[in-house]
């Protein structure tokens, strides 16, 4: 519980547009992703400390169809579902474990089909 927040729309964006148009998100509204392979957002998350961490993703997907991202965390990376919510306003959390180094570390989180990524609202570490 808690941890910092990265909000999405201030992330930096390849392939995608801030928006606010479905409820339920926080901050200023959430990343839709193109739809396309390749759209990423990607953070720079501050650790005090080196070791495993835990990175969860608020997002929405409002189709029935799975949506996963490539989580790629200073270099390795791993493929996480971002599957149907019911609702582009019924928000959820999809979480992975990845090892951070102390300091500043990218985390970049990719579509990997050309149905792009979910909705993105937050990265909470
Ligand atoms: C709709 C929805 C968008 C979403 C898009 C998609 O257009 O309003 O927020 O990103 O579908 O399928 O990716
Ligand atoms: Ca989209
Ligand atoms: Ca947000």
């Amino acid at each position: 519980p808690g941890g910092n927040e990265y909000q999405a729309e201030d992330a930096t964006i390849t392939q995608g547009v801030v928006e606010s148009n479905h409820a339920g998100f926080t901050g200023r509204g959430f990343v839709n992703y193109d739809n396309v392979t390749g759209s990423a957002v990607e953070f720079t998350v501050n650790a005090a400390t080196a070791g495993n961490a835990t990175l969860t993703f608020r997002y929405a997907n409002g189709t029935t169809v799975n949506r996963p991202l490539s989580i790629s965390v200073n270099g390795g990376a791993q493929t996480k579902d971002f599957p149907g919510t019911g609702a582009w306003t019924t928000w959820q959390e999809a979480s992975v474990t990845a090892a951070l180094n102390a300091g500043a570390n990218t985390v970049r989180a990719g579509a990997t089909t050309a149905n792009g990524g979910p909705n993105l609202d937050r990265l909470t570490v």
